[in-house]
Protein backbone atom coordinates (compact mmCIF):
# COMPACT_ATOMS: atom_id res chain seq x y z
CA UNK A 1 0.00 0.00 0.00
CA UNK A 2 2.81 2.23 1.53
CA UNK A 3 4.37 1.71 -2.35
CA UNK A 4 1.66 2.36 -4.19
CA UNK A 5 0.88 5.34 -2.65
CA UNK A 6 4.75 6.43 -3.05
CA UNK A 7 4.48 5.70 -7.15
CA UNK A 8 1.17 7.87 -7.60
CA UNK A 9 3.15 10.56 -5.46
CA UNK A 10 6.28 10.40 -7.33
CA UNK A 11 4.17 10.74 -10.97
CA UNK A 12 1.98 13.65 -9.73
CA UNK A 13 5.63 15.29 -9.31
CA UNK A 14 6.74 14.26 -12.72
CA UNK A 15 3.59 15.84 -13.95
CA UNK A 16 4.11 19.02 -11.73
CA UNK A 17 7.90 19.64 -12.57
CA UNK A 18 6.95 19.20 -16.48
CA UNK A 19 4.19 21.96 -15.75
CA UNK A 20 6.89 23.90 -13.94
CA UNK A 21 9.44 24.18 -17.01
CA UNK A 22 6.68 25.36 -19.05
CA UNK A 23 5.33 28.03 -16.84
CA UNK A 24 9.32 28.79 -16.17
CA UNK A 25 10.12 29.61 -19.54
CA UNK A 26 6.63 30.80 -20.55
CA UNK A 27 7.27 33.67 -17.73
CA UNK A 28 10.63 34.50 -17.95
CA UNK A 29 10.77 33.22 -14.03
CA UNK A 30 13.95 32.29 -11.64
CA UNK A 31 12.80 30.00 -8.91
CA UNK A 32 14.68 30.44 -5.74
CA UNK A 33 14.63 28.41 -2.71
CA UNK A 34 16.08 28.99 0.46
CA UNK A 35 18.06 25.97 2.79
CA UNK A 36 15.17 25.67 4.66
CA UNK A 37 12.13 24.72 1.84
CA UNK A 38 11.20 21.20 1.37
CA UNK A 39 13.15 18.67 -0.31
CA UNK A 40 10.78 18.88 -3.94
CA UNK A 41 11.49 22.22 -4.01
CA UNK A 42 14.89 22.37 -3.41
CA UNK A 43 15.19 20.05 -6.57
CA UNK A 44 13.53 22.02 -8.89
CA UNK A 45 15.10 25.92 -8.22
CA UNK A 46 17.32 27.50 -9.87
CA UNK A 47 19.22 28.85 -7.00
CA UNK A 48 19.23 27.23 -3.20
CA UNK A 49 20.86 29.64 -1.11
CA UNK A 50 20.74 31.67 2.64
CA UNK A 51 19.35 34.57 2.64
CA UNK A 52 22.01 36.69 1.32
CA UNK A 53 23.06 34.53 -1.55
CA UNK A 54 19.58 34.81 -2.37
CA UNK A 55 18.93 38.63 -1.98
CA UNK A 56 21.94 39.04 -4.20
CA UNK A 57 20.23 36.76 -6.92
CA UNK A 58 17.11 38.86 -6.70
CA UNK A 59 19.12 41.54 -7.55
CA UNK A 60 21.13 40.49 -10.06
CA UNK A 61 18.64 38.31 -12.08
CA UNK A 62 17.32 39.38 -15.47
CA UNK A 63 13.88 37.68 -15.21
CA UNK A 64 11.53 39.03 -15.65
CA UNK A 65 9.74 37.29 -12.25
CA UNK A 66 10.99 36.09 -9.61
CA UNK A 67 9.49 32.57 -7.41
CA UNK A 68 10.42 33.15 -4.19
CA UNK A 69 10.22 29.60 -1.99
CA UNK A 70 10.95 30.71 1.80
CA UNK A 71 9.36 33.32 3.79
CA UNK A 72 7.27 36.41 3.51
CA UNK A 73 10.31 38.92 4.35
CA UNK A 74 12.46 36.85 1.66
CA UNK A 75 9.54 37.62 -1.12
CA UNK A 76 9.82 41.85 0.24
CA UNK A 77 13.33 41.96 -0.06
CA UNK A 78 13.57 40.36 -3.19
CA UNK A 79 10.36 42.81 -4.63
CA UNK A 80 12.74 45.72 -2.14
CA UNK A 81 15.82 45.49 -4.36
CA UNK A 82 14.30 44.33 -7.54
CA UNK A 83 11.26 46.71 -7.82
CA UNK A 84 10.81 46.39 -11.57
CA UNK A 85 10.18 42.48 -11.28
CA UNK A 86 6.96 40.62 -10.32
CA UNK A 87 7.62 39.01 -7.00
CA UNK A 88 5.55 35.90 -6.46
CA UNK A 89 5.18 33.43 -3.41
CA UNK A 90 3.91 30.06 -3.73
CA UNK A 91 2.11 30.26 -0.69
CA UNK A 92 1.00 33.76 1.51
CA UNK A 93 0.89 32.32 5.16
CA UNK A 94 4.66 31.53 4.73
CA UNK A 95 5.35 34.56 7.86
CA UNK A 96 8.51 34.73 10.21
CA UNK A 97 7.57 34.81 13.82
CA UNK A 98 11.09 36.76 14.60
CA UNK A 99 10.05 38.97 11.98
CA UNK A 100 6.98 39.78 13.88
CA UNK A 101 8.44 39.96 17.35
CA UNK A 102 9.60 44.17 16.35
CA UNK A 103 7.26 46.92 15.81
CA UNK A 104 8.10 50.81 14.10
CA UNK A 105 6.71 52.18 17.31
CA UNK A 106 9.20 50.54 19.19
CA UNK A 107 12.27 50.69 17.23
CA UNK A 108 11.53 54.44 17.09
CA UNK A 109 11.47 55.09 20.80
CA UNK A 110 14.97 53.23 20.43
CA UNK A 111 16.65 55.09 18.23
CA UNK A 112 15.06 58.06 20.15
CA UNK A 113 16.78 57.00 23.66
CA UNK A 114 20.31 56.31 21.95
CA UNK A 115 20.51 59.01 19.02
CA UNK A 116 24.21 58.16 18.01
CA UNK A 117 23.39 54.57 17.61
CA UNK A 118 23.15 52.51 14.39
CA UNK A 119 20.73 50.44 13.47
CA UNK A 120 21.58 47.13 12.49
CA UNK A 121 18.64 45.18 11.28
CA UNK A 122 18.86 41.29 10.87
CA UNK A 123 17.18 40.74 7.29
CA UNK A 124 14.23 38.96 8.95
CA UNK A 125 12.13 41.83 9.56
CA UNK A 126 9.12 43.69 7.39
CA UNK A 127 10.00 46.10 4.92
CA UNK A 128 8.59 48.79 7.06
CA UNK A 129 11.38 47.98 10.21
CA UNK A 130 13.87 47.44 7.19
CA UNK A 131 12.89 51.29 6.47
CA UNK A 132 14.00 52.57 9.94
CA UNK A 133 17.25 50.73 9.53
CA UNK A 134 20.84 51.66 8.92
CA UNK A 135 22.41 48.82 7.67
CA UNK A 136 20.61 44.89 7.33
CA UNK A 137 22.26 41.69 7.51
CA UNK A 138 22.35 38.16 7.19
CA UNK A 139 23.84 35.65 9.99
CA UNK A 140 26.82 34.86 7.58
CA UNK A 141 27.76 38.61 7.15
CA UNK A 142 26.49 40.26 11.12
CA UNK A 143 29.59 40.54 12.23
CA UNK A 144 31.13 41.85 9.46
CA UNK A 145 28.38 44.31 9.18
CA UNK A 146 28.57 45.44 12.79
CA UNK A 147 32.63 45.92 12.67
CA UNK A 148 31.78 47.92 9.59
CA UNK A 149 30.34 50.54 11.36
CA UNK A 150 31.87 53.91 12.22
CA UNK A 151 29.60 54.14 15.67
CA UNK A 152 30.13 53.09 18.86
CA UNK A 153 26.80 52.25 19.99
CA UNK A 154 24.64 49.96 17.87
CA UNK A 155 20.76 49.05 17.98
CA UNK A 156 20.39 45.57 17.05
CA UNK A 157 16.88 44.06 15.98
CA UNK A 158 15.43 41.41 15.97
CA UNK A 159 17.14 38.09 17.27
CA UNK A 160 18.60 38.10 20.61
CA UNK A 161 19.91 35.09 20.01
CA UNK A 162 22.52 36.04 17.00
CA UNK A 163 23.06 39.46 18.36
CA UNK A 164 24.57 37.91 21.67
CA UNK A 165 26.64 35.74 19.01
CA UNK A 166 27.76 39.19 17.59
CA UNK A 167 28.37 41.08 20.63
CA UNK A 168 31.45 38.49 21.22
CA UNK A 169 33.40 40.14 18.20
CA UNK A 170 32.85 43.81 18.91
CA UNK A 171 33.75 46.28 21.65
CA UNK A 172 30.52 48.24 20.35
CA UNK A 173 27.97 48.82 22.80
CA UNK A 174 25.40 46.51 21.66
CA UNK A 175 21.53 47.38 22.61
CA UNK A 176 19.74 43.94 21.27
CA UNK A 177 16.32 43.22 21.16
CA UNK A 178 14.43 40.33 22.72
CA UNK A 179 13.20 38.69 19.69
CA UNK A 180 14.66 34.93 18.88
CA UNK A 181 13.22 32.57 16.13
CA UNK A 182 10.88 29.78 17.40
CA UNK A 183 12.34 27.25 15.62
CA UNK A 184 15.96 27.52 16.79
CA UNK A 185 15.45 28.44 20.26
CA UNK A 186 13.68 25.25 20.70
CA UNK A 187 17.40 23.16 20.90
CA UNK A 188 18.08 22.89 24.49
CA UNK A 189 21.60 21.97 26.42
CA UNK A 190 19.96 18.39 27.24
CA UNK A 191 18.92 17.83 23.72
CA UNK A 192 22.72 18.41 22.41
CA UNK A 193 23.97 16.34 25.52
CA UNK A 194 21.86 13.48 24.77
CA UNK A 195 22.82 13.41 21.30
CA UNK A 196 26.54 13.63 22.05
CA UNK A 197 26.01 10.51 24.36
CA UNK A 198 24.25 8.86 21.40
CA UNK A 199 26.75 9.64 18.58
CA UNK A 200 29.91 10.10 20.32
CA UNK A 201 32.14 10.50 16.69
CA UNK A 202 30.16 13.20 15.79
CA UNK A 203 30.32 17.25 15.49
CA UNK A 204 28.04 19.13 16.43
CA UNK A 205 27.54 22.46 14.20
CA UNK A 206 25.27 25.09 15.27
CA UNK A 207 23.67 28.08 13.85
CA UNK A 208 23.85 31.46 15.83
CA UNK A 209 19.89 32.05 15.90
CA UNK A 210 20.18 29.15 18.61
CA UNK A 211 20.22 30.04 22.44
CA UNK A 212 24.09 31.12 23.61
CA UNK A 213 24.55 28.50 25.95
CA UNK A 214 23.31 25.93 22.84
CA UNK A 215 25.76 28.01 20.83
CA UNK A 216 29.06 27.80 23.44
CA UNK A 217 28.60 23.74 22.83
CA UNK A 218 29.18 23.87 19.61
CA UNK A 219 32.47 22.35 17.53
CA UNK A 220 31.73 24.64 14.78
CA UNK A 221 29.46 28.21 14.80
CA UNK A 222 27.83 29.72 11.37
CA UNK A 223 25.54 30.69 8.98
CA UNK A 224 23.24 27.76 7.24
CA UNK A 225 26.27 28.69 4.23
CA UNK A 226 28.86 28.14 6.93
CA UNK A 227 27.65 25.36 8.03
CA UNK A 228 27.56 23.48 4.75
CA UNK A 229 30.56 24.89 3.72
CA UNK A 230 32.16 23.42 6.60
CA UNK A 231 30.32 20.34 6.21
CA UNK A 232 31.70 20.05 2.80
CA UNK A 233 35.52 20.69 3.67
CA UNK A 234 35.44 18.59 7.08
CA UNK A 235 37.76 15.12 7.09
CA UNK A 236 34.91 14.17 10.23
CA UNK A 237 32.08 11.98 8.63
CA UNK A 238 29.17 12.42 11.37
CA UNK A 239 27.17 15.52 12.30
CA UNK A 240 24.84 16.58 15.07
CA UNK A 241 23.01 19.42 13.00
CA UNK A 242 21.58 22.38 15.15
CA UNK A 243 19.68 24.52 12.35
CA UNK A 244 16.69 23.58 10.53
CA UNK A 245 16.35 20.37 9.01
CA UNK A 246 16.08 21.32 5.40
CA UNK A 247 19.67 22.01 5.37
CA UNK A 248 19.75 18.92 5.35
CA UNK A 249 19.07 18.42 1.80
CA UNK A 250 22.14 20.25 0.34
CA UNK A 251 24.34 18.43 2.73
CA UNK A 252 23.13 15.35 1.67
CA UNK A 253 23.60 16.04 -2.07
CA UNK A 254 26.65 17.46 -1.59
CA UNK A 255 28.13 14.33 0.74
CA UNK A 256 26.49 11.53 0.19
CA UNK A 257 29.73 9.53 2.54
CA UNK A 258 28.88 11.98 5.32
CA UNK A 259 26.05 11.39 7.98
CA UNK A 260 23.89 14.11 9.19
CA UNK A 261 21.45 14.00 12.16
CA UNK A 262 19.67 16.58 13.35
CA UNK A 263 19.75 17.99 16.70
CA UNK A 264 16.20 17.34 17.83
CA UNK A 265 13.21 16.62 15.84
CA UNK A 266 11.37 20.09 16.35
CA UNK A 267 14.19 21.66 14.23
CA UNK A 268 11.49 22.29 11.77
CA UNK A 269 10.31 25.43 10.64
CA UNK A 270 6.35 25.38 9.95
CA UNK A 271 6.38 28.75 8.37
CA UNK A 272 9.14 27.52 5.75
CA UNK A 273 7.70 23.82 4.71
CA UNK A 274 3.97 25.67 4.01
CA UNK A 275 5.21 25.99 0.58
CA UNK A 276 4.87 22.96 -1.48
CA UNK A 277 5.74 21.75 -5.19
CA UNK A 278 2.10 22.06 -6.08
CA UNK A 279 1.24 25.99 -4.63
CA UNK A 280 4.45 26.67 -6.86
CA UNK A 281 3.27 25.64 -9.71
CA UNK A 282 -0.06 27.11 -8.78
CA UNK A 283 1.60 30.37 -7.95
CA UNK A 284 3.31 30.58 -11.77
CA UNK A 285 0.02 29.26 -13.23
CA UNK A 286 -1.94 32.65 -11.46
CA UNK A 287 1.16 35.14 -10.73
CA UNK A 288 -0.30 35.07 -7.31
CA UNK A 289 0.62 35.53 -4.37
CA UNK A 290 2.25 38.44 -5.71
CA UNK A 291 4.45 40.81 -3.37
CA UNK A 292 4.13 44.35 -2.88
CA UNK A 293 5.64 46.76 -0.88
CA UNK A 294 4.79 50.61 -1.04
CA UNK A 295 7.42 52.52 -2.82
CA UNK A 296 7.82 55.18 -0.06
CA UNK A 297 8.90 52.56 1.81
CA UNK A 298 10.84 50.21 -0.15
CA UNK A 299 12.88 53.54 -1.42
CA UNK A 300 13.83 53.87 2.32
CA UNK A 301 14.18 49.88 2.79
CA UNK A 302 16.28 49.54 0.02
CA UNK A 303 19.27 51.96 1.14
CA UNK A 304 19.76 49.31 4.10
CA UNK A 305 19.63 46.34 2.05
CA UNK A 306 22.02 48.06 -0.80
CA UNK A 307 24.56 48.78 2.14
CA UNK A 308 24.89 45.42 3.27
CA UNK A 309 25.19 44.13 -0.36
CA UNK A 310 28.42 46.38 -0.28
CA UNK A 311 29.96 45.11 2.68
CA UNK A 312 33.04 43.19 2.12
P1 LIG B 1 20.26 32.21 6.94
O1 LIG B 1 19.84 31.80 5.59
O2 LIG B 1 20.76 33.61 6.91
O3 LIG B 1 21.21 31.29 7.62
O4 LIG B 1 18.90 32.32 7.75
C1 LIG B 1 18.43 31.58 8.74
C2 LIG B 1 16.98 31.74 8.85
O5 LIG B 1 16.42 31.55 9.89
C3 LIG B 1 16.20 32.09 7.69
O6 LIG B 1 14.89 32.19 8.04
FE1 LIG C 1 11.74 32.71 10.97
FE2 LIG C 1 13.12 30.91 12.33
FE3 LIG C 1 11.52 30.10 10.42
FE4 LIG C 1 13.78 31.41 9.83
S1 LIG C 1 13.62 29.42 10.77
S2 LIG C 1 11.75 31.75 8.97
S3 LIG C 1 13.88 32.84 11.56
S4 LIG C 1 10.90 31.16 12.32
Amino acid sequence: MEALAQERKAEQNRILKERLLELKKERNAIILAHYYQRDEIQEVADFRGDSFLLAQKAAQTDADVIVFCGVHFMGESAKILAPNKTVIIPDERAGCPMADMVNVRGLQDLKKKHPNAKVVTYINSSAEIKAETDICCTSSNAVKVVQSLDTDEVIWVPDKNLGHYVSQFTDKKMIIWEGYCNTHDMLTVKDVVEMRAQYPNAQFIVHPECRPEVVEMGDFVGSTTGLIKYVRESDCKEFIVGTEDGTGYQMRVENPDKSFRFATKYLVCPNMKVNNLKKLVKCLETMSPEIYVPPQVADKARLSLERMLQVQ
